[in-house]
């Protein structure tokens, strides 16, 4: 959406996966707290998100949205405000349709009033999803309740940039239409703290790499690390794959008890650089050997970059460690070139010849960034794989 905003996909925090209805000023604001203590807007978090919850279950005599007075005792505009003191910015939730997923008030029909309402408390994001939407059934029907919104956003009183963050769970391919209508589209039902869902919700995510471009993002969902249903290692699997993935990087999980190694995760600035990396493609899946991306369960990924290095991803979603490896040919990276690789979750740099190789462990990614500037020709034989040792 030409809008000014998401020029990069956007970076923050929502307090769906760890909270659900459990949503208040004083979570938002000791979140906010949080985020400036612990590096997290240091390293680009700067959205403070509401989810579903926040107001009351029916709309005042004017027909206005009512913040829950015991959730949000001095309303939304102080949050607002409190959140902008520290340099961040303030998201909140809707729904295009009659009512909220958790049945609110929906904003179908009151799209100007409503739009007008969080212009008015300084509200900077909105999240709109797709409950209780009165039996559409044809695509149009969908897209026309999402631009309703988007044409209120762009006519509020007072005047405001809204970034507008559509959450449709991936249904009448929004990739198609999303660019159009918003900043970024659910390419996915719900995420859940687990493997399997991780797993679903990329490899439906995966593929739509044409559709992400500045102005609008493909939106696997929010991240999950932190939650405490899976290990380091998947977890920086997920990390890896959305910002390979040039995803939303909006953290779910309770960011004022986080352990020093999940904060490393989502602050780990190599890995958010791919993500945020301003020529802004998605990462290509690489078919290896012949055989489709993806294949046995091995995804290689490429994203080229800005300043003509190339990240590369190793990802083995089996449960057993796998080798992995991709030729300079496979990866479009030139026949015959030697390699300096940054690995950027063990910080070890090495030099390899035509094969990019590791190891990589059960739900384990190996991500790499491939150094321009150190491609000297090299004979093949002259291959050293990722442990250092001859390939
Ligand atoms: C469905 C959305 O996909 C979730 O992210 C969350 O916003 C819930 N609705 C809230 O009811």
């Amino acid at each position: 959406l030409d809008n000014g905003l998401a020029a990069l996909p956007q970076m923050g925090w929502n307090d769906w996966n760890a909270f659900g209805c459990n949503v208040s000023a004083q979570l938002i604001e000791q979140t906010a707290d949080r985020m400036v203590a612990d590096g997290m807007k240091a390293a680009g978090y700067d959205y403070v998100n509401i989810d579903d919850c926040w107001m009351e279950k029916s709309r005042d005599a004017q027909g206005n949205l009512v913040p829950d007075p015991t959730k949000f005792p001095q309303g939304i505009k102080a949050v607002a405000d409190y959140v902008h003191s520290k340099g961040l910015k303030l998201g909140i939730y809707e729904d295009a349709g009659t009512a909220t997923c958790a049945g609110y008030p929906g904003s179908l029909g009151h799209e100007q009033q409503d739009a007008d309402s969080f212009a008015s408390w300084g509200v900077d994001y909105l999240k709109y999803d797709n409950c209780n939407n009165a039996g559409s059934s044809t695509t149009q029907q969908y897209i026309d309740r999402y631009i309703a919104m988007r044409d209120a956003l762009a006519n509020t009183t007072p005047k405001r940039k809204i970034f507008y963050s559509l959450c449709e769970w991936g249904v009448n391919d929004p990739w198609t239409w999303g660019p159009q209508v918003g900043n970024s589209w659910r390419t996915t039902g719900d995420i859940n703290d687990s493997w399997g869902s991780m797993m679903s919700n990329f490899q439906q995510n995966v593929n739509l790499y044409p559709y992400a471009k500045p102005g609008g993002w493909n939106d696997p969902d929010m991240l999950e690390v932190g939650n405490g249903g899976q290990t380091t290692t998947e977890y920086q699997s997920e990390f890896s794959l959305w910002a390979m993935m040039n995803a939303p990087l909006i953290s779910g999980t309770d960011l004022r008890t986080i352990s020093a190694a999940d904060l490393a995760i989502y602050t780990n600035k190599k890995v958010i650089a791919l993500d945020q990396d301003s020529l802004a493609k998605q990462a290509i899946p690489v078919p290896i050997g012949g055989e489709p991306a993806g294949n046995n369960g091995l995804w290689v990924l490429e994203k080229p970059l800005s300043n003509g290095d190339t990240a590369v991803a190793l990802f083995n979603s089996n449960g057993t460690a796998q080798t992995m490896s991709a030729t300079s040919a496979e990866l479009s990276l030139g026949n015959g070139k030697k390699f300096t690789l940054d690995n950027l979750w063990s910080n070890k740099t090495t030099q390899t010849g035509t094969t990019i190789s590791a190891t990589v462990p059960a739900h384990g990614t190996v991500l790499y960034r491939v150094k321009k500037g150190s491609q000297a020709s090299v004979a093949p034989s002259t291959v050293v794989s990722m442990n250092g040792t001859p390939a």
